[in-house]
């Protein structure tokens, strides 16, 4: 994550973070991916842990080389799932909802990937080792599909999951204030928090900031999505989880945690 003052995670995220790694017995300073659900490899936590062939982490989400280019990951080392093949939160017709749903795609797709079943969990496009390219992606161990459902198989029906590939503040935003930001002044519902903007290497990215306007990894994402000729901020999976922190909160993988209701609350004014 970028910050556009430089900064990275304040003194005091670090203290709290190393805290609660000594806590849970973590070796690490901080509670990262190495040994939780999400390693996949011999050292992992998954209800797959010991199955795969290699004790790497990373591998079954990113390569260094060879990245499958289509995804909004970076450097995404699996094939994506067909974006329309899902039955979307609108379809349940709740009269309050205002915001324009997109097709399922950004980081939410590569999530999906794995959360919806629908391939082997080790599917990959550069398998470890050498000459192990496959630009369609090949299973590279005996992994199955991800089982569970609804959860933590999602499946393909949407319907009974938090909305993605959302326009945030129900309808979009409208003008920006001078300094760049969006109050709920800016936007068509006015029950949503207030919206940071910065642009890198000219691409617009909105995040919903805690409020030292700094970007950081535990603050909500927003996603940056182009319909036509409007560039606007989404809601995605990864909005609300950071796929790399372990810290069960109350489950792992969320970017802060949701103790009396924190997570909602950052983003919904209620
Ligand atoms: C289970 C899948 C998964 C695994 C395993 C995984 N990542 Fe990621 N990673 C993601 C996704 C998804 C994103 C995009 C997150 C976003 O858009 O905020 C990402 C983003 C990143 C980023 C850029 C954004 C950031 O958070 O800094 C880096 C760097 C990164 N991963 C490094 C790693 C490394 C290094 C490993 C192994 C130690 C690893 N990842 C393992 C899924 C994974
Ligand atoms: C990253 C911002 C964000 C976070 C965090 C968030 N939401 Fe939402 N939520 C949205 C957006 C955007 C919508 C779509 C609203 C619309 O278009 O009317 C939405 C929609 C909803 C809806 C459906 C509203 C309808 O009219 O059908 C409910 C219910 C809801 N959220 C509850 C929650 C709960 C509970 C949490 C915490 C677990 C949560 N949200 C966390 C942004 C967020
Ligand atoms: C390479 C496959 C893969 C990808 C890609 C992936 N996951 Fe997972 N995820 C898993 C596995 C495996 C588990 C553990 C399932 C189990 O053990 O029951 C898991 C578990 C989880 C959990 C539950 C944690 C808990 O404490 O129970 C969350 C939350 C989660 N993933 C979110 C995400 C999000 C969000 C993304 C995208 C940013 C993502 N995952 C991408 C494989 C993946
Ligand atoms: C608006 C915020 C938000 C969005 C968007 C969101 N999640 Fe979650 N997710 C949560 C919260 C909060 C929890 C913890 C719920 C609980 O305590 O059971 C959670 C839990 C989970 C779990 C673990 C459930 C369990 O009880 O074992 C998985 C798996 C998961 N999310 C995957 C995803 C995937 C994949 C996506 C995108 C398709 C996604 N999430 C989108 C907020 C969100």
């Amino acid at each position: 994550m970028r910050a556009p003052t430089g900064r990275k995670l304040t003194v005091l995220a670090m203290a709290t973070l190393v805290g609660v790694g000594a806590v849970m017995g973590i070796g690490s300073a901080v509670a990262g991916i190495k040994g939780s659900k999400h390693d996949l490899g011999s050292g992992g936590a998954s209800q797959y842990a010991g199955t795969a062939g290699t004790g790497e982490v990373c591998v079954f989400c990113h390569t260094p080389h060879g990245a499958n280019v289509n995804a909004k990951a970076p450097l995404w080392n699996k094939s994506l799932p067909n974006a329309g093949s899902y039955t979307r939160y609108s379809s349940l017709g709740t009269s309050t909802l205002d915001g324009a749903e997109v097709a399922v795609g950004s980081v939410s797709l590569a999530c999906l990937s794995c959360h919806d079943g629908s391939q082997a969990m080790d599917v990959m496009v550069n398998a470890p080792g050498s000459g192990g390219y496959n630009a369609s992606g090949a299973s590279a161990f005996t992994l199955a599909a991800m089982t569970g459902s609804v959860l933590p198989n999602l499946g393909t029906d949407l319907s009974n999951d938090h909305p993605i590939s959302i326009q945030y503040a129900g309808g979009g935003l409208t003008s920006a204030q001078a300094d760049g930001t969006y109050t709920n002044t800016n936007f068509d519902d006015k029950d949503f928090k207030t919206v940071q903007k910065a642009t890198f290497n000219g691409t617009p990215v909105w995040w919903v900031d805690n409020g030292d306007t700094v970007r950081q990894k535990t603050e909500m994402m927003l996603y940056t999505r182009t319909v036509g000729a409007t560039t606007e901020p989404y809601v995605e999976c990864a909005s609300c989880h950071d796929p790399h922190n372990e810290v069960a909160q109350p489950v792992s993988f969320l970017r802060i945690s949701n103790a009396n209701s924190a997570v909602c609350l950052a983003c919904h004014a209620k």
